[in-house]
């Protein structure tokens, strides 16, 4: 075993689900004014989940790609991160194992933390591949932003997903070493056992948020990270994507720097189209700088990782020479065209169904425009059909 120079991530795709809901629409429904949402949230659309889609299908669906392109062979570890869990034991992530046909000799688990676990997968990831570097770990983000129908937070759902492969020489970006980090107990956010709509103080959140931010900042600099200057771009976790707006001018207030937005704007157009998406949401700000059109061989990424709850993790990734021969913008432009858009009724109704319990046998149809689908409930055991 040998020593690595660089680990990191070499491969990254997204996934969506297969409805829309244009915030104009919902504003219309609910007679607010568009321009709070477009301007105030800094939202455009929302993804709505299908009855045959949830984190599981979405996670497989990003995955696959990564699988198509590099194979399974090298993966020895997939760490599943959500914060909607389908099941209170099983891993999402063994029954995205059996879909994709991975190796029987992997071991799969399941993180949680709000939004934040895909940030821990990622550096335990990087440990693991530190000390095997023949191997890869996969690292699956996916989740479903849901909260009670005309409360404030409506407007902020969403529905996406995020496969990372991390390995040794990678082909995208390499994670440095330093991270900063922050956890605080505080009830902003969680969702109890028995609800499928997350319980939120919205403003307390937007705080903490900031608070984690600043303190997970603070411990970056003093673990001798990088000053403020030697980061050119930034990506910040996006409940909505105003809320990077805030997280770039705090930082900006706290450093005494001058940071423009064109130093985080462009990670917001995933996230516009898309609505929260948890733990995937700040991956698809990576990915959205990835996809750009400007050259951002040799650049320092800084981002910025948060879970309710709450837990904060700064830390940088520096983008690797040749890395536009492996990003996915079109793969992502198609899937996010794939979807079908759908009026508020038909959104309303698939909030209301959202809640299916395992007591009853159901057969679902495969409906979505994906290659995976929830099939139903058979036996109290969640089944899936590719
Ligand atoms: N045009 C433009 N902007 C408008 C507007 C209009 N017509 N009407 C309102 N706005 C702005 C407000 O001024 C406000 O801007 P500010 O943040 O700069 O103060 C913004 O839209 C939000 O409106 P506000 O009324 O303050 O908040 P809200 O009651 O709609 O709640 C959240 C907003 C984010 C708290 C709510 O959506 C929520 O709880 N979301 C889920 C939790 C979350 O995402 N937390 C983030 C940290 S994890």
């Amino acid at each position: 075993m040998t020593s690595p120079t660089r680990i990191g991530i070499h491969d990254l795709a997204v996934a969506t689900a297969g409805h829309v809901l244009d915030l104009d629409d919902l504003a219309a429904a609910t007679g607010v004014d568009p321009g709070k949402f477009h301007i105030g949230l800094g939202q455009d659309q929302m993804s709505v989940p299908g009855p045959d889609e949830d984190i599981v299908t979405m996670g497989a669906t990003a995955a696959q790609q990564i699988i198509a392109r590099h194979g399974v062979d090298r993966i020895r570890t997939v760490f599943f991160a959500t914060e909607s869990g389908v099941d209170q034991s099983k891993s999402a992530g063994v029954w995205l194992h059996e879909l994709l046909g991975l190796p029987s000799t992997s071991r799969v688990v399941e993180l949680k933390q709000a939004c934040y676990s895909a940030t821990a997968a990622l550096q335990a990831a990087a440990g693991l591949v530190a000390r095997e570097t023949d191997t890869q770990v996969l690292v699956v983000a996916s989740d479903i932003a849901r909260y009670d129908l005309d409360s404030a937070a409506e407007p902020t759902q969403g529905a996406g997903a995020v496969a990372l492969l991390v390995s040794a020489d990678p082909a995208l970006a390499e994670l440095e070493p330093v991270a900063g980090l922050h956890t605080a107990h505080v009830d902003d956010f969680w969702r109890p056992n028995d609800s499928v709509t997350a319980v939120v103080d919205g403003k307390l959140s937007i705080d903490a948020y900031l608070d984690g931010f600043v303190a997970a900042w603070d411990d970056y600099r003093t673990r001798g990270g990088v000053d403020i200057d030697e980061i050119d771009l930034f990506t910040h976790h996006q409940p909505f994507t105003r809320m990077a707006a805030k997280a770039h001018r705090r930082l900006a207030e706290h450093t005494g720097a001058e940071l423009p937005a064109e130093r985080y704007e462009r990670s917001t157009v995933y996230n516009r189209r898309i609505g929260n998406s948890y733990t995937a949401s700040l991956y698809l700000g990576l990915a959205a700088l990835l996809d750009g059109d400007d050259d951002l061989t040799g650049r320092r990424i800084g981002l910025f990782s948060y879970g309710s709850g709450s837990v904060s993790e700064f830390f940088t990734v520096v983008v690797q020479p040749g890395y536009r021969d492996h990003t996915r913008a079109s793969e992502t432009a198609a899937a996010l065209a794939a979807r079908t858009p759908m009026d508020v009724a038909a959104y309303r109704a698939l909030h209301a169904g959202a809640h299916l319990g395992s007591r009853v046998d159901v057969e679902i149809p495969a409906q979505s425009p994906w290659p995976f689908h929830f099939a139903g409930v058979s036996g109290r055991a969640r089944q899936y059909s590719a």
